[in-house]
């Protein structure tokens, strides 16, 4: 009697418990409840996100001891370049003894300088650096206590590279964010003494990312997908590591690959993938992008398909009027260098950014402006204060003015924020509580996106 109304009992627990999950995976069907969760999380609505708000424009760095294969391996290429060792866990590539011998091994990056690459990223208006402080492959690219597995214990180059660059981007004001894969492919094969379990040997790596490498203001996981009976990939566990990333570091904003990551409770903002439709979704988020028109994040010996500058800008102002921000990745060379292609992208965001960064950096998206639509126009806006910006990626065909719609009537005045081009002559036509601007197009345009100041008389 006693056991079959304990079994009553667990039966009926077990039944609650399906019942709030699919009531769960009801609730995340329905717009309005998404955006309500969504608008609590701390790169939102707290303090500790203001500046991930504002920052709009981020660098990855994907840099390991994958990066000495360049993506091959005794003359064979494998894809992704960073998950080498094991591809996705689906078979091991290349055993860890051979792993240790010709990726750790040969591992000597002599031309990596921490101050050129923030340099570069700082002239590029990148705001914060997320890097692989461990990929997939248990590697740490920190000297840490629980492994001989590191970048100064395990390689000739003997260096922190993730300290040189933490304290790199403390002094030139660059975010610095450690990027920590919560799968390990090698964890329960390493030298790592003194450790239980596996949550006992990543919580110890936790600690020392956020204890000895400075203010840690976001912390971003990967790979919990990939467990492998390591970590139980649930909401608990989720739980329970937000809890301890919080315990440690309270303002530490930390990504949504955690649990049941986007659908989850936990987790401060979104992480979209090399696509922009992330972005329509009304969520905190920051689309992250290879700079090669696949899905390598590591360095590929002789890649030649890096994607184009006006596709990197036109995808930063896409997020940014959408409300999120756009990562551009580089993977380092194995001589620990930003492969020349990338450099050149680099620059030219940069420049494009010194001109026209006020309509990116600090705004909020503005869908009071509406552009209907209109052949060959491409038009994206933000706003801060009492200005809209509108961006101009694309003028319509047949030399038609750009009609746009704004929903204010307070309309002041128009002018082009690169001085160097020439002045637009706005028309506005205003009635009741709606302005309709027509923009012809003027003799001369920028490349890649020509922005326009609307000033109004208040800010909305
Ligand atoms: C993908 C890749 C992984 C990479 C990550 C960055 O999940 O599989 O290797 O680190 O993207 O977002």
């Amino acid at each position: 009697m006693v056991i079959a109304f304990k079994n009553l009992f667990v039966t009926l627990i077990l039944a609650i418990g399906i019942c709030s999950a699919s009531a769960d995976e009801e609730k995340w069907q329905d717009p309005a409840w998404q955006d309500a969760i969504w608008a609590q999380r701390g790169c939102k609505a707290d303090e500790r996100g203001r500046w991930f708000r504002n920052a709009k424009f981020g660098a990855f760095i994907h840099f390991g001891v994958y990066s000495e294969l360049g993506g091959f391996w005794h003359g064979r290429q494998y894809d992704p370049a960073e998950q080498i060792i094991g591809l996705g866990q689906r078979h091991e590539v290349i055993p860890l003894d051979e792993y240790r011998a010709e990726a750790a091994g040969n591992f000597n990056p002599t031309n990596f300088n921490a101050r050129e690459w923030v340099s570069l990223i700082k002239a590029a208006g990148q705001k914060y650096v997320i890097v692989t402080t461990k990929h997939h492959d248990g590697f740490c690219m920190f000297h840490t206590a629980t492994t001989g597995f590191n970048v100064v214990d395990a390689t000739p180059f003997k260096r922190d590279v993730i300290r040189e660059l933490a304290e790199e981007c403390q002094r030139q004001g660059i975010v610095f964010c450690p990027y920590y894969s919560i799968g390990d492919w090698t964890a329960a094969k390493v030298e790592a003494p003194g450790f239980k379990t596996y949550g006992d040997y990543m919580r110890a790596q936790l600690k020392e990312l956020l204890g000895n490498y400075g203010e840690i203001k976001m912390l971003w996981f990967d790979n919990y997908w990939y467990v492998n009976n390591q970590w139980q990939n649930d909401e608990a566990h989720a739980k329970e590591l937000y809890a301890y990333v919080r315990s440690l570091s309270p303002n530490t904003l930390v990504n949504d690959r955690c649990g049941r990551g986007a659908s989850s409770l936990d987790g401060d903002y979104a992480t979209p993938e090399n696509q922009l439709k992330g972005s329509l979704q009304k969520r905190c988020f920051e689309v992250v992008m290879t700079d090669t028109g696949d899905d390598n994040w590591g360095w590929v010996r002789g890649a030649r398909n890096y994607r184009s500058p006006a596709e990197l800008i036109r995808n930063l102002i896409d997020c940014t009027s959408k409300g999120g921000n756009f990562v551009l990745n580089v993977g380092p060379t194995a001589s620990g260098e930003f492969p020349p292609e990338h450099k050149a992208i680099l620059q030219v965001m940069g420049k494009w950014l010194a001109t026209n960064g006020a309509a990116i950096y600090g705004t909020d998206p503005a869908p009071e402006c509406e552009t209907g639509p209109q052949p060959g126009l491409r038009c994206y806006a933000t706003k801060t204060g009492n200005n809209i910006y509108l961006e101009l990626v694309h003028w319509p065909d047949g030399g038609q003015p750009a009609l746009i719609t704004i929903h204010r009537h307070d309309f002041v005045s128009a002018g082009v924020l690169d001085s160097s081009l020439p002045a637009v002559h706005v028309q506005p036509t205003v009635t009741n509580d709606l302005t309709i601007l027509s923009i012809p197009e003027p003799a001369k345009v920028d490349p890649y996106a020509t922005v326009i100041r609307l000033t109004f008389n208040g800010a909305k």
